[in-house]
């Protein structure tokens, strides 16, 4: 299997993501959950490509039931969906190939801008052409992101009580609603953290490998390594600035 080819599929998804006729009407799987027709269209599209190309590799996408197997691609149709309902054009499509616990590519593409994040690993992460490596700033001269989960309201105070204290300490801080995004903007040096509750496998599977290939860290709100099989916490920045989000995590962890 070439991944040029898998990058392309991905890219075609845009036809679907930006076609008005589809209806973007949403069902709730859950409170603020929202699932859309183009959600259930992309996942189908790349399913059944996907399954052409490399029939011997599952498929495991969050609008499907199914399982992490030893050897699956890893699916966010959207990721962003709430962006997508409001048209705020913001959302990417995720695509990782796992096998036996590591994270061999990923892709993510937004299709309002047209930019397509892509890794292989051990060969580095690029934005189209460009190699990508994470920023060198302190917390001090930094921008951070952090995600909220509109499903986990419940984690209302200690999210943004977390953020408040970040906040004095950086530059300014950010809520861009694509964890996808999240990790490759951290790659590319636009952002310098980001961290996260509860994260799904699908959220963070591609892009941590374009993350950790530009040279950036990703653990969860412990400082392990992230795992797959379940739902996860997670802080993901430029390395210099991991150390301070994890301690102020930390802290606000112990009062709760
Ligand atoms: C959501 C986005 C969002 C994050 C949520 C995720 P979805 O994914 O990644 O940034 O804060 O926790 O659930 O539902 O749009 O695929
Ligand atoms: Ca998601
Ligand atoms: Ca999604």
């Amino acid at each position: 299997m070439e991944y040029a080819q898998v990058i392309d599929l991905v890219r075609q998804t845009k036809d679907i993501i930006l076609n008005e006729e589809i209806d973007k009407a949403v069902r709730l799987k859950g409170k603020a959950d929202f699932v859309t027709a183009i959600d259930v269209a992309v996942s189908n599209f790349l399913k059944e490509k996907l399954l052409r190309i490399s029939p011997s590799i599952q498929f495991f996408s969050e609008e499907e039931t199914g399982v992490l197997t030893d050897s699956c691609w890893i699916l966010d149709p959207i990721d962003g969906t709430t962006n997508l309902v409001f048209g705020y054009r913001m959302s990417s499509v995720s695509l990782g190939l796992y096998q036996n616990g590591k994270i061999l590519f990923g892709v993510v593409y937004n299709p309002y801008t047209d930019e397509c994040f892509t890794a292989e690993r051990g060969k580095g992460a690029f934005l189209g052409a460009k190699r990508l490596q994470v920023s060198k700033r302190r917390i001090e001269e930094s921008l951070i992101e952090f995600g909220a989960g509109s499903t986990h309201k419940e984690n209302t105070d200690y999210n943004f009580e977390i953020a408040k204290d970040i906040f004095r300490c950086c530059i300014d801080v950010r809520r861009i609603c694509s964890s996808a995004l999240d990790l490759c903007f951290v790659a590319d040096g636009r952002i310098d953290g980001y961290f996260e509750k509860v994260l799904k496998p699908w959220d963070i599977a591609a892009g941590s490998l374009i993350l950790e290939e530009a040279g950036g860290k990703i653990t969860d709100y412990a400082g392990d390594p992230v795992q797959f099989a379940h739902a996860t916490s997670v802080i993901v920045s430029n390395g210099v600035v991991h150390d301070f989000l994890r301690e102020t995590i930390e802290k606000h962890s112990m009062k709760k």
